[in-house]
């Protein structure tokens, strides 16, 4: 099979699909493997590794897409749309219930479109973790940043010093991202408390994280701390919904001005009245005296540790779409299956189909 890596093309995205370790070992299963020229320089992964892997160079963006199967890591952009035909495979991150327009063209393409976001394994979603683990782990790196007078902040230092109170970070959701949130504060010496509504999950974090604090999520308790907190992290999650809005303005109010709001849920619409979308260009703005960070692709910012933690999870994925049919590679990784959104012209996640108000058609192996 011939498997093409084109370069990233979305604004401020330097991660790319494959590394060329595993770009190797697929040549080893007797694959060809085609690489935009440049596809890895941003995220540390240079022209010379891919070559040295045994992997093709190539200098046409569109060239690459005439591969069988096309490992990405966002959604085809517009430009990108004329290049995806019949009898190919594509996957990447989709989110086509938030894209009508895509989910058109790859229904039009005849294409095979298998998304990250919905390969599950043992109700989970294998594919996401490991960017909710950096987003959580970077959402401290950030907040202790814009907490400096400099960058906007009241001028708390999250670990304080010796005979200096340490910084109060709480965290909403004690789910992937949150735990790696509070691991990294609790590992700057931070104050560090988790609002859960699950209390098996708040059970689970009491015994194998004893410096951090567990609290019921309510309205109540929340306000009861807004005074208090230098960093705010949202990390909550309704499966298959928008983030509850669990801050209202009147709420975030109570914060002191200079504290920091960190809303890594943001993709999904954001768990505070005041959360809007920004990048990496711009990342903060002001909302009543509360610097807000609100970073949709936050991974993309640490791509070299991003496209790693992305291909140890991928690349089982990709070896068995590589060596077997669809149907084969679905029966050899629980899961899969569940990551195909498109195929022959139909939506076959009833999720996305639901979305856009379109025919479903169930996929079984
Ligand atoms: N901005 C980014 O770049 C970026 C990167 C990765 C993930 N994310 C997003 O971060 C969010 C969290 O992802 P995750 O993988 O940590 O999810 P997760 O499912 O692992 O955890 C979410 C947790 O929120 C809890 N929760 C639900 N409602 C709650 C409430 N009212 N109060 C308190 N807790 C509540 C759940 O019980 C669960 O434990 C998702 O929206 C995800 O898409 C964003």
């Amino acid at each position: 099979m011939i498997i093409g890596i084109p370069k990233e093309i979305k604004t401020q995205e330097h991660r790319v699909g494959l590394l060329p370790s595993a770009a190797y070992q697929l040549i080893k299963h007797g694959h060809q493997i085609i690489v935009e020229r440049g596809a890895g320089i941003d995220a540390g992964y240079p022209d010379s590794d891919y070559a040295t892997a045994g992997a093709k160079l190539i200098d046409s963006h569109n060239e690459v897409f005439r591969a069988d199967l096309i490992v990405k890591v966002k959604e085809p952009l517009p430009s990108e749309y004329p290049l995806l035909h019949k009898g190919q495979i594509l996957f990447t991150y989709l989110h086509l219930a938030a894209n009508f327009k895509l989910t058109q063209v790859l229904l039009k393409s005849g294409i095979t479109a298998i998304a990250y976001e919905t390969v599950t394994r043992n109700h989970r979603l294998p594919l996401l973790e490991p960017m909710s683990e950096i987003a959580g782990r970077m959402s401290v790196i950030v907040g202790g940043h814009f907490l400096a007078k400099p960058h906007g902040g009241k001028g708390v230092l999250l670990g304080g010093v010796p005979g200096v109170l340490p910084g109060k970070v709480v965290v909403l959701g004690g789910g992937t991202s949150g735990v790696n949130a509070a691991r990294m504060a609790t590992g700057l010496g931070a104050d560090a408390t988790i609002l859960e509504v699950d209390v098996e999950r708040m059970r689970f974090l009491d015994i194998t994280m004893s410096t951090t604090h567990t609290l019921y999520s309510s309205e109540a308790h929340l306000k009861e701390l807004l005074p208090t907190v230098d960093l705010l992290i949202g990390a909550v999650l309704v499966p298959g919904a928008k983030a509850p809005k669990l801050i209202s303005r009147a709420m975030l109010r109570l914060m002191k001005p200079g504290s920091v709001f960190v809303d890594i849920a943001i993709d999904q619409g954001g768990c505070a009245e005041t959360s809007r979308p920004t990048t990496h260009d711009d990342p903060v703005y002001l909302e009543e005296g509360i610097l807000h960070y609100c970073v949709t692709n936050m991974p993309g910012a640490y791509a070299h540790t991003a496209t790693q933690a992305l291909t140890n999870v991928t690349f089982p994925y990709i070896e068995a779409l590589a060596d077997h049919n669809l149907e084969e590679a679905c029966r050899r990784q629980t899961g899969l299956a569940q990551g195909v959104n498109v195929l022959g012209g139909k939506l076959t996640c009833r999720a996305v189909a639901e979305a856009h108000q379109l025919p479903y058609k169930a996929f079984f192996v």
